[in-house]
């Protein structure tokens, strides 16, 4: 499949990735698989038959999907939440704190909050209860995200203190999250573009490297200011780490504490 025929693709789902040769080809490869599987001969009789066949249009978007993730990436930032942003929260935001992954792939991204959440315990940080939601639009990333078993790799940014505390060898190279971790954590099907957020309203929104990096400004615009408005006035709002909010006026304003955390508008100036 071709550059032009991709792209075809990608507008005919409401995407518009740029850049990502590398994973551009596995999707290019999965994509392949699902119209050998119907017998589409051309990018157009596969279309044609995915407007008419609401399984198969399903199967084409998920083949889209890319879970690439790793725990606490963009180190940084988890740095900054640590110091920071949750220690605020924790003062400020009320009992239980109300966060939510959107698009959360296989976990890694929920499990990292809930080991910076323990880390806050075992300081001695009073905690309220955490009220944690992760959703995601592909059954089987969300599937492995509750078996919790990952790669090394993922783990490359686990302090060694935090990867014998809470990961356990299962093989070479294969780690599974322990069992405590996986306690309390309200995974949701839910898909950013077509549903409501699972609940409401957040104090602390993760949207990384999906929305605002693989679908085109439509699609941006309407799933954005449902997950905006799903946040508290002074809620914070994670993106990755190169995304910004699409142009538009926006109730959000940047933090001082970290490049790519955005707080909602209007807020009380004694927090941070
Ligand atoms: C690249 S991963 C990002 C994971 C994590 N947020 C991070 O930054 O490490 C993108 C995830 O977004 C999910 N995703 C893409 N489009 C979605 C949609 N419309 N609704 C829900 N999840 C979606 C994909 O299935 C995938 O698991």
């Amino acid at each position: 499949m071709d550059d032009a025929d991709f792209r075809r693709v990608l507008e005919a789902f409401g995407l518009a990735w740029r850049g990502y040769r590398k994973v551009r080809k596995g999707a290019k490869k999965r994509l392949l698989r699902v119209m050998a599987s119907c017998d589409a001969a051309s990018v157009e009789v596969f279309l044609k038959c995915c407007r008419r066949d609401e399984t198969l249009w399903e199967q084409a978007l998920r083949a889209l999907a890319v879970p690439i993730s790793r725990f606490f990436r963009d180190r940084r930032l988890w740095a900054v939440l640590e110091t920071e942003l949750l220690p605020g929260l924790i003062r400020w935001g009320g009992d239980p704190l109300r966060v939510w992954s959107a698009g959360c792939a296989r976990g890694e991204e929920v499990y990292s909050l809930k080991i910076l959440w323990h880390k806050l315990a075992a300081q001695g940080v009073r905690l309220p209860s955490l009220e944690l939601w992760a959703t995601d639009f592909h059954t089987q990333f969300l599937e492995a995200a509750q078996q919790g078993l990952y790669h090394a790799s993922s783990l490359r940014e686990v302090d060694a203190a935090a990867r014998s505390a809470f990961f356990v060898p299962v093989a070479a190279d294969r780690y599974e999250i322990s069992s405590g971790l996986k306690q309390g954590i309200l995974w949701r099907l839910s898909d950013l573009i077509r549903d409501p957020p699972p609940s409401s309203p957040f104090h602390l929104v993760f949207l990384r490297n999906n929305l605002l990096t693989y679908y085109g400004p439509r699609e941006q615009e309407t799933a954005l200011g449902r997950v905006v408005a799903s946040l508290v006035e002074g809620g914070f709002l994670i993106l990755g780490a190169r995304e910004k909010p699409p142009s538009g006026k926006w109730p959000l304003i940047r933090c001082s504490a970290h490049p790519h955390v955005f707080r909602k508008v209007p807020f009380r100036s004694d927090f941070l």
